[in-house]
């Protein structure tokens, strides 16, 4: 198998072509066989619904080359359960998670050469789809659906690795409705977070940190992650109606129950901020992505973090401990990895 001319260690989270893509297409009442294509294109019909009326939801999952010459993804059934999720938030047709597994197995092992070696701190990034691929002028969901899972090797979500960055917080936009689609992986989310986004780079922040869009009271996302705070022995993250429950925060909830420490998931005030020696985002891309400063662009209030600049001790001891789970280096005592 002859190895990509890639500099792994320097891999940015960006898109790369590698060699095949699986699909599966729901037609007559049923799923097909897994296709595989080597064609980073899709045939597709100019009134397919996905086109016109946002019948796209996705996923994000990883797999990583361990510590043993091992392949290992993460927790893939939560990923399937919640592709499931979104498809019935959207109309679509939910795909079965037993396919789902079966195109991650099979997309991670075709394109086993582009799982970067152990020790250059990237992975694999697998990214599931599902569109609706019916013709639809009325606003009615189609009856045919296709789910394609493409792989691509990734370094750090954010350029400056595990360093903490700067977000910002603004009332003039939010990332989802209060009862609509922030529970789960719809593509419109991403498309509406466009404007807000580019806004926060633009300023010199890394992402927004939204609040929750009934109120504005309580923290929400943190840009395309969940939030945590870290206060004396506790690990506090929002519980929230419109963030999309986040595979890592569930796993990291749990390695800090582990170590001793007291989770709480509740409602998170604006002013809490104040409070909390550590921050950070968790995500499949982010990891834990520590926070240095928070500026409320609206009442000029910032918060600082980390005067040092550095990640603080709990989120690097939690970083370590779902990295080393990742790579093998320690006991997968909640047999969260499927060696493949
Ligand atoms: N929140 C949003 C909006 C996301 O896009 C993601 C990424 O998937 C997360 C949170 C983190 O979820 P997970 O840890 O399952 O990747
Ligand atoms: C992920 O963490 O997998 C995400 O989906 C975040 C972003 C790349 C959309």
């Amino acid at each position: 198998m002859k190895q990509p001319e890639i500099d792994w260690s320097n891999l940015s989270f960006s898109y790369l072509k590698t060699d095949f893509n699986v699909r599966c297409t729901y037609k007559d009442g049923k799923w097909g066989e897994i296709e595989v294509s080597d064609s980073e294109y899709i045939p597709l019909h100019i009134a397919a619904s996905c086109l016109h009326y946002g019948q796209e939801a996705f996923e994000g999952l990883k797999a990583f080359r361990g510590k043993d010459g091992k392949v290992r993804v993460f927790r893939m059934e939560e990923n399937a359960r919640r592709f499931i999720r979104s498809a019935e938030g959207l109309k679509m047709q939910p795909m079965p998670e037993e396919i789902f597994c079966e195109m991650v197995r099979k997309v991670v092992k075709l394109n086993e050469r582009f799982i970067p070696p152990y020790g250059t701190g990237a992975s694999l990034y697998i990214r599931p789809l599902e569109i609706g691929i019916s013709p639809r002028v009325g606003v009615s969901p189609a009856s045919e659906y296709l789910v394609i899972m493409l792989v691509t090797p990734v370094g750090p979500y954010f350029k400056e690795g595990f360093k903490p960055t700067k977000v910002c917080i603004s009332r003039e936009y939010d990332r989802v409705a209060p009862k609509g689609t922030g529970s789960i992986k719809a593509g419109g989310n991403y498309g509406a977070s466009l404007v807000a986004g580019e806004k926060a780079h633009e300023l010199g922040y890394s992402v927004m940190l939204y609040l929750d869009p009934k109120e504005k009271k309580y923290i929400d996302e943190c840009g395309a992650a969940n939030f945590f705070g870290i206060k004396g022995n506790s690990y506090v993250t929002p519980a929230s109606e419109s963030i999309l429950p986040s595979i890592t925060n569930k796993s990291l909830r749990q390695l800090a129950k582990d170590m001793g420490m007291t989770v709480e998931e509740r409602h998170v005030p604006l002013e809490e901020l104040a409070s909390f020696e550590e921050i950070a985002a968790c995500g499949t891309a982010a990891v834990c992505s520590p926070v240095s400063e928070i500026d409320d662009l609206d009442t000029g209030d910032k918060y600082i973090i980390s005067a040092t600049g550095e990640a603080g001790p709990v989120t690097t001891a939690l970083y370590n401990k779902i990295r080393a789970i990742q790579y093998g280096e320690e006991p997968d005592t909640h047999g969260w990895c499927e060696v493949i």
